[in-house]
């Protein structure tokens, strides 16, 4: 068996790591840290931070992400000193820097010298100061004083050895997206021109011969405030697009300002890749050095950590080739949700190897020492207020000592055969008002095929309609509601050449601008399922209907004719009834299968493992109920994480060395409840 090194090791201490091109520059391990603010603490403190982060082995530290208000207290006035300090300090003791852009959150006097950079909401309010959010993404004064902060730091800390990324902004899209002030307006109305060119062609995309909405001039045309009734759906669409665009417009300027003032330094954003409603992060992923990711538990749901494997895979699938870095979660409870429920014992480490073992290259957390004042008080952090003799600060010094170990694992990823289609164009068109049922729901929709296909034990990429989907052998598309003519042929290559897809309903509805495609409905995928839908038939609060093997569909049954698809499943009773219900279609040397109700995932599992075995695609180790399994490979080589979330110890079969504890064995690992290992295995 070939033998890895499993000590712990520590930055820049080992003797050739295999680092990705593209990872953190000099860092050859993975990183480890967190948000570190130490604004909010005197001095000595900060002597105790550093001793705390060298004992805990933390490598890499954000910093500055809500210090504009200290750094530039007078507009044009910069105080630099205590920055210059902390980095000194983290410098010497061999920590990096993450240096973050403050923009996130301008100071009072951006505020009060600026009231019309203010964002306003849908309805109209124009939103006060004393919390954090970024101006309207559209106004000059914000860009102006954007710029200047920006400039400023990045001439002073660019070149600065300790600085081995940039972390541009927080969170773009939370808690500012869509904003209806003067300067949206006008910025909206450019990107309109842009995009349509001549009126008509906007009246024609929009459909304005409806309710008499139609436009002779540009300047006729508003953000889609608040009005009497429903607003025109394909313009709420693309004001939604023209949003993105504008928080895209604020990040790429400050990362082009940085590249001019560090060369070599990657830059990255901090994405919140499942859980952002309005940024389309496939615009933004190319434009970043590094992807990194947000992820915080929705901790009152069970299956809350099957929500975590989906973030990270779909960070992974975001990043594509490059290495992804989990920047922010929590050590245990946060503070912003209706009830805030801790971590268990050794959750931190498991919560922390999900993302490791679905491709992360740096495990980061918000934040470094929990805050006595202000609205994050009760957010829990590496340092809790209890202080470092306590469980939480225990778990993580064992955390970074682990990451330590898998520094040889650098580089490996994660293969997936199986794909989910996630588009923003249809998780916003889906949440507008007057569908044919509030209970459309894209989130859901993906959330019950990504559930099934995790209880079985297969990864999954997520991946743009758009995109080529050739590498895959299995496509879901849930809810793949705005079907754009490119979408529509690269599913249909898709199955053609030999796919297999499930498309659940309501998919292949819309075109681009959210009118009805025609053609047999759905019109962009009823050739590829070889049916068309004759009627939506959406169910009442609570109402189920049964379907011919036992199972209970709910929200939405359909009435169905085949053209060319056979019957798996038809309505037993319900207002479908005797209406096919799942279909399969065979297309060129592929099947499609059409699933038109809402079945939860253990329902999918039963209805659809036919999909799965003609697929060909394989779980990475058999489906064990609590135990997760995944893959990172690089050549022969595989490290497996095994993750037990339940009560009792798992015995994972195959030989190899388990990497956190060193241990070795011929032929197999027990992996104890709760708690997180990785083996290593090599085919020679
Ligand atoms: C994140 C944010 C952090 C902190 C954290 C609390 O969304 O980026 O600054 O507020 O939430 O969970």
């Amino acid at each position: 068996m070939t033998r890895i090194d499993t000590s712990p090791h520590e930055a820049g201490t080992s003797p050739s790591a295999v680092v990705p091109a593209t990872w953190l520059p000099g860092v050859d391990v993975v990183a480890f840290g967190g948000d570190y603010n130490p604004e909010q603490w005197p001095r000595e403190v900060w002597d105790e931070d550093i001793r705390l982060m060298i004992e805990a082995k933390v490598n890499l530290v954000t910093i500055g992400v809500f210090s504009w208000a200290l750094l530039e207290p007078r507009e044009g006035e910069f105080d630099f000193g205590w920055l210059d300090e902390v980095i000194e300090r983290l410098h010497s003791a061999g920590i990096s820097v993450d240096l973050a852009t403050p923009t996130a959150s301008p100071p009072a006097w951006f505020w009060s010298s600026y009231p019309e950079a203010r964002p306003v909401t849908r309805e109209g309010v124009r939103l006060g100061f004393g919390s954090r959010g970024m101006a309207s993404p559209s106004s000059p004064e914000y860009a102006a004083a954007t710029t200047r902060i920006v400039t400023a730091l990045a001439q002073r800390y660019g070149r600065h050895p300790a600085v081995k990324l940039w972390h541009v902004h927080n969170e773009y899209g939370a808690p500012v997206s869509q904003s209806y002030d003067e300067y949206s307006v006008v910025a909206f109305r450019e990107w309109l021109i842009e995009r349509y060119g001549r009126i008509e062609q906007l009246n024609a995309a929009w459909g304005t011969a409806f309710w008499g909405q139609h436009y002779e001039t540009w300047d006729e045309i508003d953000a889609p405030r608040q009005a009497a009734s429903v607003v025109n759906p394909s313009q709420r669409l693309d004001f939604a697009r023209f949003t993105n665009v504008a928080l895209l417009r604020c990040y790429l300027r400050e990362r082009d300002i940085i590249r001019r003032h560090s060369p070599g330094i990657p830059i990255t954003t901090n994405f919140m890749a499942t859980s952002c409603p309005s940024v389309d992060y496939w615009t933004w992923a190319p434009e970043v050095d590094i992807v990194s990711n947000d992820h915080y538990l929705a901790a009152q749901r069970t299956d809350s950590h099957v929500m975590l494997s989906m973030a990270a895979d779909m960070t992974r699938s975001l990043a594509g080739d490059r290495p992804w870095l989990l920047m922010e979660h929590s050590t245990s409870a946060v503070n912003w949700q209706e009830r805030n429920i801790a971590k268990r014992p050794n959750e931190l480490a498991r919560n922390s190897f999900a993302h490791w073992g679905r491709g992360a290259d740096g495990i980061l957390f918000f934040q470094w020492r929990a805050s006595r004042s202000g609205a994050e008080k009760f957010h829990s952090a590496m340092v809790p207020h209890a202080g470092p003799d306590s469980r939480i600060f225990r778990e993580v010094e064992a955390l970074g000592s682990d990451l330590g170990r898998l520094r040889a694992a650098m580089g490996t990823r994660v293969v997936a055969r199986a794909a989910i289609l996630w588009d923003w164009n249809s998780l916003w068109a889906l949440g507008l008002e007057w569908r044919p049922s509030i209970d459309l729901d894209f989130h859901r929709q993906v959330e019950s095929y990504y559930c099934w296909l995790w209880n079985e034990g297969v990864t999954v990429d997520f991946a743009h309609p758009e995109s080529d989907l050739e590498g895959y052998d299995l496509v879901i598309a849930p809810n793949l509601y705005v079907a754009t003519e490119l979408a529509s042929r690269r599913v249909r290559d898709f199955v053609t050449n030999g796919g297999t897809l499930i498309a659940a309903y309501f998919a292949g509805i819309v075109g681009e601008s959210d009118n009805i495609l025609p053609g047999p409905v759905p019109g962009g995928l009823h050739d590829v399922l070889g049916l068309q839908v004759d009627e939506f038939l959406p169910l009442r609060k609570q109402e189920s209907v049964g379907l011919s093997d036992g199972s209970r569909g709910l929200y939405w049954a359909e009435e169905i004719t085949t053209t060319t698809a056979e019957t798996v499943l038809s309505y037993a009773d319900g207002p479908a009834a005797k209406s096919p219900a799942v279909t399969r279609n065979r297309l060129g040397d592929g099947t499609a299968w059409y699933v038109s109700t809402d079945l939860d995932a253990l329902q999918l599992g039963a209805v659809l493992k036919g999909a799965l075995d003609e697929s060909g695609v394989r779980p990475s180790a058999p489906a064990t109920p609590g135990v997760e399994i995944v893959v990172r490979e690089r050549g022969g080589e595989a490290y497996t994480t095994y993750l037990n979330h339940s009560d009792g110890d798992f015995w994972a079969t195959g030989g190899g060395v388990e990497v956190l504890t060193g241990e070795e064995s011929t032929d197999g690992f027990t992996i104890p409840a709760g708690r997180a290992r990785v083996v290593y295995r090599t085919s020679e």
